[in-house]
């Protein structure tokens, strides 16, 4: 009696663990993708773009997000809808963050609702290694200012001209660059151009160093892409700057 008392209380206890097991390794995620886009390619769609109501970002690119990766190529989202984003903890970030990680979706925002986005559909898979929300976009932040890729790309003689270059080149660049070679992709400007949006790096769990890609995003770009201008302007559907708000 007291013999298989015990056998099922440590069957269960088996059990449990097992199933505690199951549940952490899924939500435990391999690295990050840190991804960067090109404000002048975002803009000069057919869709356009709209300038956050704090004015113009600069011409530099600018964090799309922190997203953390499987190796084998997928990833988790929306991992905690109890912790929604909550602005008062990012307050001492944010005009850092309105810098390096401005939101061009239109209708013209304040930005709010691309972090609070980016926040939960990402950063709350980053909870399982121990990041908070404030730990989550001070370590983005910081990921950005440690590689400036424009400046590595326009010592490689690409520049944000309006021409078009080797995607090879680019990638060779930032390898060169930064140490890390990079997982490219493309979208296409007003007249079907392909062109470069965004630039992938790897980063791991803790989210403050570089590391090669286990494995890198599907690359949709041709051989050879257009490396816009972001100039005065270009393709706006509603300019937005500080003396001429436009909150629609
Ligand atoms: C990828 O790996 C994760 C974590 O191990 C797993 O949960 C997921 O099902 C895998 N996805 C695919 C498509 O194999
Ligand atoms: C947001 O964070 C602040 C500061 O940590 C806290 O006082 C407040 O209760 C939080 N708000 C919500 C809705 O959780
Ligand atoms: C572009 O961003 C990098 C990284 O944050 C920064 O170091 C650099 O000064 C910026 N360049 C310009 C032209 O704004
Ligand atoms: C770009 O690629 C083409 C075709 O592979 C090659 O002929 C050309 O030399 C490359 N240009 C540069 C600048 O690397």
């Amino acid at each position: 009696m007291k013999s298989s008392l015990s056998l099922s209380m440590f069957i269960k206890l088996f059990l449990l663990l097992a199933l505690l097991d199951i549940c952490v390794s899924k939500s435990v995620f391999d690295f990050f993708y840190f991804v960067q886009q090109w404000p002048g390619s975002y803009c000069d769609t057919k869709r356009s773009c709209c300038y956050p109501i704090t004015g113009k970002p600069a011409s530099n690119f600018s964090i799309h997000g922190l997203w953390p990766n499987y190796n084998n190529g997928s990833w988790p989202s929306d991992c905690n809808p109890k912790h929604p984003f909550n602005q008062s903890q990012i307050s001492d970030l944010v005009s850092r963050a309105q810098t390096s990680w401005p939101s061009l979706g239109c209708p013209s925002s304040n930005n709010i609702k691309f972090w609070k986005h980016e926040w939960s559909k990402h950063g709350t898979c980053s909870e399982s290694v121990g990041l908070d929300q404030h730990a989550y976009f001070q370590h983005t932040l910081d990921l950005k200012d440690q590689i400036d890729l424009l400046q590595i790309l326009q010592d490689a003689g690409i520049k944000p001209d309006g021409s078009f270059y080797n995607v090879s080149s680019i990638e060779e660049a930032i390898e060169k660059g930064s140490g890390y070679f990079p997982g490219i992709r493309c979208n296409f400007d007003a007249s079907r151009n392909s062109q470069l949006l965004e630039i992938y790096l790897c980063v791991d769990k803790s989210a403050t160093r570089f590391i090669d890609c286990p494995i890198l995003p599907h690359s949709n770009c041709p051989s050879q892409v257009e490396f816009p201008t972001f100039g005065a302007d270009s393709g706006i559907l509603q300019l937005a700057t500080p003396s001429s708000p436009n909150y629609i």
